[in-house]
Order: structure tokens, then sequence, then C-alpha cells
């Protein structure tokens, strides 16, 4: 009935998914601050949601850091690193980026499903304006 029950009922859906279903789904998620090139690839909210944080305009020293963190992440976790990006900054997701990168992978797990929720939610409410 509402985007609200609709990610709750997913966050317990994604919950119960084995470990191996919850890594493809993290998996099927783009890396963060791609090239102008692949950006275009990526599916029309994919797009939306990189340039709201600003992750398409980033000067040369941060997407160096941005390019460095998300090697550095998916080489200890795994997976690559989710946020949000629609509600946050391109500061904002460096800082959290390199934050993270301290955490286990069950951290990690949870933070990056969560984040998943997130990214979904917005997704929602958008279809149902
Ligand atoms: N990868 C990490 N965060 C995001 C996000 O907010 N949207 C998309 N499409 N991919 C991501």
């Amino acid at each position: 009935s509402s985007a609200e029950d609709a990610c709750a009922k997913l966050y317990e859906l994604v919950q119960v998914l084995d470990y191996d279903a919850q890594l493809a789904l993290l998996r099927a998620h783009p890396e963060l601050g791609q090239s102008a090139a692949r950006l275009a690839a990526l599916t029309a909210e994919s797009q939306h949601e990189q340039s709201a944080a600003g992750l398409t305009v980033l000067d040369a020293a941060s997407r160096a850091r941005l390019a460095a963190g998300n090697a550095a992440y998916m080489a200890k976790f795994g997976h690559p690193f989710i946020i949000c990006a629609r509600l946050n900054t391109s500061t904002g997701i460096l800082a959290q980026l390199e934050a993270r990168l301290h955490n286990t992978a069950q951290m990690e797990l949870a933070n990056a499903l969560s984040q998943v929720i997130d990214i979904a939610r917005l997704r929602v409410i958008d279809l149902l304006n």
C-alpha cells in the first residue's frame, strides 16, 4: 500500500535469502563513479543516482580516490561498495567508503543490503509518483 510497506517487506525478503543470493544482489549493482563511457551503458535510474550525488563531475583527485577505494573494497569484500547515492554527497560517499573499508565482511554485508533497500525505496517512490 505504500513505498514504506513495500520496502519493509523487501527488507525481510532480502534478510532470508541465502548468502550466495545476497551476494548476487549486491554484485548486480554498478560501481559508483564510473567513466562517462561506462556510465552511458547503465540504466537511466543508475545514471540519475550517480549524477544526483555529483559523481559524474568529480575532480581528478576525487575520481582517483573513489577508484582506489572501490578497488580496495571489492578486493576485501567481494562485492561492490554500495551506498544510496541519492541520499549522499560525493564528499560523504568518499568518506563513507574509506571508513567502511575498516569494517568486517559481516558488517559490510549488512550495510550493503540495507543501502540496497534505501536505493529501492527511492525507486519505488518514483514509480508511485
Ligand atoms: N552502486 C552503489 N550505490 C549505488 C546507487 O545508489 N545506485 C546504483 N545504481 N548503483 C549503486
